[in-house]
């Protein structure tokens, strides 16, 4: 069925300068781009973004590295969009994604990795919500 998700280029791949080449690999993938924006994330920010990681070990150190330079949000849509955008992503710690994925490719570590995409339907209308209003979606 036809989805939205939620996706974010990280400030590693951002700095990298291959946010054309991630993009293509969106569109090649049958995913469409139907709304965008660069963003320097503030500390609050980023800890509301990923509250449900706030108890994690990994959250302050992820704050961090989000806060730490601007990041690429945008919004996919396509036929089963969320799972296609994790295909496209590959596995969450690039060691473990498969070859040809955006985090095989550009991603350093687990922290570093390249990429956000959201991982269900609800949380895809919260992560929408949260960087989008209405008027933005048409
Ligand atoms: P992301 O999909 O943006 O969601 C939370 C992020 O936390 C995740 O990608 C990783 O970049 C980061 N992270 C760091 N350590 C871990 C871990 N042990 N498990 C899951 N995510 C982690």
């Amino acid at each position: 069925s036809l989805q939205r998700t939620l996706s974010i280029i990280k400030p590693d791949a951002v700095k990298k300068n291959v946010i054309g080449q991630i993009y293509q690999r969106f569109e090649e993938g049958g995913l469409k781009i139907v709304a965008a924006k660069m963003k320097q994330l503030s500390q609050s920010e980023a800890e509301g973004f990923y509250a449900v990681h706030k108890d994690r070990p990994f959250f302050s150190d992820l704050v961090k590295f989000m806060t730490s330079g601007p990041v690429m949000i945008q919004v996919l849509e396509g036929d089963n969009a969320i799972a296609k955008n994790r295909e496209i992503m590959g596995a969450t710690n690039p060691k473990e994604a498969e070859a040809g994925t955006i985090r095989a490719d550009f991603a350093e570590s687990i922290d570093a990795n390249a990429v956000h995409g959201s991982d269900a339907p609800e949380t895809a209308a919260v992560e929408i919500a949260y960087f989008f209003s209405t008027v933005e979606l048409t």
